[in-house]
């Protein structure tokens, strides 16, 4: 399976990256800072300077001609502010559903967030309500088109290692944390099974394997 991952540089992304090459898949990164290219090839993936706010649908469909799926692993991040939260977390996300749909590629599979598909929480400040007003316009734009697309609205992310357990579901699940370890092996799990295709599901620590919970879901 070729697969292209958009924030290719990600810390989801390259765990991902890490997991489809052990497996014998082929990820390709699409990273903003050519000095990124790097650590994307150690991750044994393919890496291709692509800065999704400064690019067009046209030149993105050339890059994912011929993939198998598209995953939206990109994010503007904490330490950015309101527009990059429209242009990256929603734009981006807007750009490469346009140039998979182009390029012929049904699967995508968006790291969304928990908090998307409702208002932001009273008193929350007005970056992230712009980050909760972005995830929740791209997952709206991605439902509407005519693709195989999943929507996984991980919690709050940590760099623990990966327990493979989790609560995997659709909303609402109550709010949690959740490796990205464990993120990147439910994005695997997800890739190979298209019976989750239109499922928007949330994602925190939990107990059910990887494997199982992605199976009862379909
Ligand atoms: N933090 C949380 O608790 C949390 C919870 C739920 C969901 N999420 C979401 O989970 C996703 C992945 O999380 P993560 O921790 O793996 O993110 P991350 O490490 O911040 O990675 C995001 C990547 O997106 C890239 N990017 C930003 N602008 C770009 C552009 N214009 N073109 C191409 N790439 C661009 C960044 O590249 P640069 O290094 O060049 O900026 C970075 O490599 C994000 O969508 C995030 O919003 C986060």
């Amino acid at each position: 399976m070729r697969v292209v991952i958009a924030g290719g540089h990600g810390k989801i992304a390259l765990l991902l990256e890490r997991l489809l090459a052990e497996r014998g898949d082929q990820a390709v990164g699409l990273v903003r800072n050519p000095a990124h290219v790097a650590e994307v090839r150690a991750a044994d993936a393919e890496a291709v300077v692509c800065d999704l706010e400064a690019t067009s649908a046209g030149a993105v469909t050339v890059l994912l001609t011929g993939a198998d799926a598209v995953v939206f692993a990109a994010g503007a991040g904490p330490g950015s502010g309101v527009p990059r939260k429209d242009s990256v977390d929603r734009g981006a996300s807007v750009l490469l559903a346009d140039a998979a749909g182009q390029a012929g590629v049904r699967r995508f599979v968006q790291i969304s967030s928990m908090g998307a598909g409702q208002p932001p929480r009273t008193g929350s400040d007005e970056t992230w309500a712009a980050y909760i007003a972005a995830k929740t316009a791209a997952e709206d734009d991605l439902r509407g088109r005519d693709l195989d697309w999943t929507i996984l609205r991980p919690g709050r992310l940590t760099d623990d290692p990966g327990t493979g357990l989790i609560r995997l579901a659709p909303p609402p699940v109550p709010a949690g944390a959740v490796p990205r370890a464990d993120v990147a092996a439910v994005i695997v799990a997800l890739l190979d099974e298209p019976g989750t295709r239109h499922q928007t599901l949330e994602l925190v620590s939990g107990d059910s394997p990887v494997a199982a919970a992605v199976r009862d879901l379909t």
